[in-house]
């Protein structure tokens, strides 16, 4: 009886995981999405503690080890999703999916300690030895996919929060690739040979902890979300694996879910950056590239003062607000809708154009601009903005470089050639907020800035747009 209510809760708590993804599509109902796929797990966990059995009919017992275990991670969770600032959301993300890579090697650790186990007393009592071959590639698997998400997800987690530099030697691709033979030949053999082997295992363990760091070592900052996609896959894969051993349909359900949704993300990261998955692991985009292409002369570039910029905005029929990484390390998303508040009241149509990897991560811009009420009709996406950049008076650029760079369309040279860029520069002028001239992300030169009906205004994004609504606001 109560494994058939078990079941019933696994198959709610999966139906809950599937909408709630869906959910997560569309801004408006990702926060219930987020919530109700939580709740969702939150049902399949207590269900598990309260209902799960073994063969002879027991319970799990050891409550007070799975409470202890449970409040502790609760409480780092929520002290950690509390304090995070928007512009570290990646490194977040990337601990929390480490820490899931390590759950699930962990899972293949204690299952691998089992099986010997068994396999051992097995033996005393004259059997001989009793491996299940299919068992133990998922453990094996398990254990790889994990251990790599996990070392891979530290190591982006601290180039991201700048306490690792990118890393690389000569051959180091070759390097990758003896590594992962070894730890393909080393399964096979321990799988198959049916021999009591436990070295072997955690050599393997080891191989795949080093796999990871050498992976992620030599990828370029910009890339790394895209990295953190793949080894997000990686976790969801390795859980599944999880779910597997222990049959366990609910942990193999969000396993692939996880998996699937990490490997799409990844693919539609490269496509907004019209690169391959191969190109992004190997070709070390963005690292150590400061001041490269489109570089030397590029002319004069002009300013505009705070009164002339209010003035030009508030006499345009549409103004068409691009923002970027600079926009949120500034936090400068509530100034930002209250400029839109003020040149609405002047009869000025305000939209923001946003970019699929303005930011740092997926859904960056979207997330908070959100945050400050932004209404979710006035987000444009990347073909509808540049349609009607055209039609537009004025571009207002916050601290976006890359997104906008134009020689992605126009310098086979540049690392970011083929990248789909907003195409500011068709409409009738264009506003440049940033601090200062330096190169975005992408470490390039940004000849926008440059152009003709280009304008800079310097400046903190947060303040600046404090600035220019008080202009408006004495017109
Ligand atoms: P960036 O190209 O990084 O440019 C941001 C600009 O903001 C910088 O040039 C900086 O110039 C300015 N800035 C920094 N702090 C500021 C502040 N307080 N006030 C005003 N301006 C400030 O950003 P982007 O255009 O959003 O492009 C995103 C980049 O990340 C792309 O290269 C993209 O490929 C990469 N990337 C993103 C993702 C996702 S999913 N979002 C994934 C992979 C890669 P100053 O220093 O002069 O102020």
């Amino acid at each position: 009886m109560a494994m058939n209510i078990l079941t019933l809760c696994y198959l709610v708590a999966s139906v809950t995981f599937i909408v709630g993804l869906k959910m997560l599509s569309n801004p408006a109902k990702a926060r219930a999405g987020n919530l109700l796929a939580a709740s969702g797990m939150a049902l399949a966990i207590i269900a598990t503690i309260f209902l799960y059995q073994n063969e002879q009919g027991q319970y799990l017992g050891n409550y007070t080890w799975i409470f202890a275990g449970i409040a502790i991670g609760a409480l780092g969770g929520t002290l950690a999703a509390r304090r995070v600032k928007m512009t570290a959301m990646p490194e977040m993300v990337s601990m929390f999916n480490g820490m899931g890579g390590l759950c699930a090697a962990l899972i293949s650790i204690v299952e691998f300690d089992h099986l010997q186990s068994a396999a051992v007393m097995a033996t005393e009592i004259g059997l001989g030895y009793f491996l299940p071959v299919g068992t133990y590639v998922i453990i094996l698997l398990g254990l790889i996919i994990g251990s790599v998400s996990f070392s891979g997800s530290m190591i982006a987690w601290g180039k991201l929060n700048g306490k690792f530099k990118d890393f690389s030697f000569k051959g180091q691709q070759i390097v990758n690739l003896i590594f992962l033979a070894l730890m393909i030949a080393l399964s096979v053999y321990l799988a198959f040979s049916r021999l009591d082997h436990a070295f072997l295992f955690y050599i393997i363990f080891l191989l795949a902890l080093l796999y990871g760091l050498l992976f992620v070592f030599p990828i370029g900052g910009a890339d790394m979300p895209v990295v953190i996609s793949l080894l997000n896959s990686f976790t969801g894969v390795a859980a599944a694996c999880a779910g597997f051993l222990y049959d366990n349909k609910v942990m193999l359900t969000g396993g692939i879910l996880v998996g699937a949704a990490g490997t799409l993300l990844t693919i539609l990261m490269c496509r907004a950056m019209n690169r391959s998955l191969a190109n992004v692991l190997i070709g070390s985009f963005g690292a150590g590239k400061a001041g490269a292409s489109g570089g030397g002369e590029q002319g004069q570039y002009k300013e505009i003062t705070l009164s002339d910029a209010a003035v030009v905005m508030s006499y345009a029929n549409r103004v068409m607000i691009v923002p970027g990484y600079g926009l949120a390390v500034a936090q400068a998303q509530h100034a930002c809708h209250e400029l839109e508040k003020l040149l609405e009241a002047k009869g000025v149509e305000v939209v923001y154009a946003i970019h699929p990897v303005a930011g740092r991560m997926p859904g960056h811009m979207n997330v908070l601009l959100a945050e400050s009420d932004v209404a979710y009709d006035k987000l444009l996406e990347m073909e509808q903005a540049n349609e009607m950049f055209p039609t537009t008076d004025v571009v207002l650029i916050l601290g976006a470089n890359d997104v906008v760079n134009p020689a992605a369309k126009t310098d086979p040279a540049s690392p970011i050639y083929g990248m789909p860029v907003l195409d500011v520069e068709a409409a009738k002028s264009v506003i440049v907020n940033k601090r200062s001239m330096k190169p975005g992300y992408a470490g390039i030169e940004n000849e926008l800035f440059f152009y003709q009906k280009t304008s800079m205004l310097f400046g903190d994004a947060k303040k600046i747009l404090q600035e220019l609504s008080a202009e408006i606001k004495s017109l």
